[in-house]
């Protein structure tokens, strides 16, 4: 992989990065085609990062699909396929960057280590594939959020770029782990979408935050079937809990919850 960009970069082809672990979705097809566009060569990477896993089971359950992953790139003007086998976790280096908390809040409170590990295999891959630009969905807002801090410190010649989540007619927001859904399950995972849908609204119509998550609360997550892990709205420029709006700046509410045993997360700017 790096003797290939080394080739790119003599022969001054711009490179864009979409890193996944993947099960690949149109999701990532969307950021395929974007950095294809805006690039020569798009690699992506296919790599489950077990350090980034703290439950176990969702390490071992994550769904995989090599054949439809190949086909999916192919389609969407993806050059490069970068995946590496198992071994290769031991790579992975300890990157020192501090960020102040912002690990803590939100997924980092309800999964220790996962933003550790998702810096440390971050910086890895962008030391190997030196791209010029990297692609990130915005559903995983809070990881999106951490790398620019990396790329701030670490890697301030890659561009990241942000692209808006993809859903699905019911307006689940697409993720691998859609896949491990029942029927059912389905059905009651898309109260999340419902559920930010409504905070915007009622954000428009100048109710405060408290009675905001009231009322997402009772009407979306009253029951065992879909589990409500966390719901904030947060400030987008700290992703700090707010307690009022604080206009202008934006905010952001980020929903958590089981279904069954799949976790799902999604968010959606309520002031924008
Ligand atoms: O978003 C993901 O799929 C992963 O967190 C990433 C960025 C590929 C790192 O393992």
């Amino acid at each position: 992989m790096e003797a290939l960009v080394a080739q790119y970069k003599l022969a001054h082809k711009s490179v864009g990065f979409v890193p996944t672990m993947g099960y690949l979705h149109e999701g990532h097809a969307s950021l395929l085609r974007q950095s294809a566009l805006e690039n020569d060569v798009t690699v992506c990477s296919i790599f489950v990062n077990p350090t980034q896993f703290n439950n176990p089971e969702d390490f071992l359950l994550y769904p995989k699909d090599e054949v439809n992953d190949v086909l999916l790139l192919k389609e969407n003007g993806c050059l490069v396929l970068f995946a590496p086998e198992n071994d290769f976790v031991n790579e992975i280096l300890e990157v020192s960057l501090d960020l102040k908390g912002v690990d803590k809040v939100l997924e980092g409170e309800f999964r220790p280590g996962h933003f550790r590990g998702m810096v440390n295999i971050v910086s890895l891959l962008f030391q190997i594939v030196s791209p010029n630009k990297a692609y990130f969905g915005q559903k995983d807002f809070q990881q999106l959020f951490i790398v620019q801090k990396l790329v701030a410190q670490n890697f301030p010649e890659i561009g990241i770029v942000a692209s808006p989540t993809i859903r699905e007619e019911s307006g689940l927001a697409m993720s691998s782990r859609n896949a491990r859904l029942s029927a059912a399950q389905r059905e009651q995972a898309t109260k999340i979408a419902k559920a930010l849908h409504l905070a915007k609204s009622l954000a428009k119509e100048k109710r405060s935050v408290s009675a905001i998550k009231e009322e997402l609360r009772f009407k979306f997550f009253n029951n065992d079937d879909l589990r409500l892990e966390y719901l904030e709205i947060v400030d987008a420029q700290t992703l700090l809990p707010l307690t009022d709006f604080s206009f202008p700046s934006r905010s952001v509410v980020c929903v958590a919850a089981y279904a069954g045993k799949v976790r799902l997360i999604d968010n959606m700017s309520i002031n924008s």
